[in-house]
């Protein structure tokens, strides 16, 4: 099985590449079904925005899971990923499991990005993991990382893993509020 890793950070290699690192090797070190492929953004045109190449979509719209992972950007989800996500197809993410792992300088800003993610992911009809990763970002300052956090690293990857090993392809319904709008205005 394929799970797809979404890099959202414009600035790599940065505190979110570590987090993510450590989370896709718990995948491979204890799944070994899975294949984790990270997709990220190409070089940057600023320091705060970078694009995508057309095919981040289809490996998305391709996988069993995704994790999506941003660090937090004035209060939200980088522009970054948010550029990515609007060139995917309305069925990219439909009835698909999505975990979110995000960082940020600031613990109380520890819902930012999660809760808008969480609105757009449903807008998706996406399958997103109840309990997302949050970690501050000096958590990743050096090569030592505390075991509890490679422990909540480890208890989300297997969450996103084994919603989509439970799923076994099943959608869901009832269809996500685009898909009956779509339908409504072409009837
Ligand atoms: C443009 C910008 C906006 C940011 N906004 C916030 C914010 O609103 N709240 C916060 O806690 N941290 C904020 N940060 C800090 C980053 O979330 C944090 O340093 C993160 O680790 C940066 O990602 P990176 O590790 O990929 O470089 C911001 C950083 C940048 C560059």
């Amino acid at each position: 099985m394929r799970l797809v890793t979404v890099y959202g950070s414009p600035t790599p290699p940065g505190k979110m590449a570590r987090a993510l690192g450590l989370m896709e090797k718990g995948v491979r070190d204890r799944h070994p079904g899975w294949s984790v492929e990270r997709i990220g953004p190409r070089d940057p045109g600023s320091p705060v925005v970078a694009d995508w190449d057309d095919d981040a979509v289809g490996l998305i719209g391709e996988a069993d899971a995704v994790v999506l992972a941003s660090p937090v950007y004035r209060g939200s989800l980088t522009g970054t990923l948010k550029l990515l996500i609007d060139m995917l197809p309305n069925e990219a993410l439909r009835s698909k499991p999505v975990g979110i792992l995000t960082v940020a300088a600031a613990p109380q800003h520890f819902l930012s990005a999660e809760r808008h993610l969480r609105d757009i992911l449903s807008w998706f009809g996406a399958l997103t993991a109840p309990n997302s990763a949050f970690f501050v970002d000096s958590t990743f300052r050096t090569d030592e990382v505390d075991a509890e956090v490679l422990a909540a690293l480890g208890e989300f990857a297997d969450q996103v893993v084994t919603l989509s090993e439970s799923l076994n392809g099943r959608r869901f319904g009832p269809d996500p509020l685009t898909v009956r709008y779509a339908r409504k205005t072409a009837g």
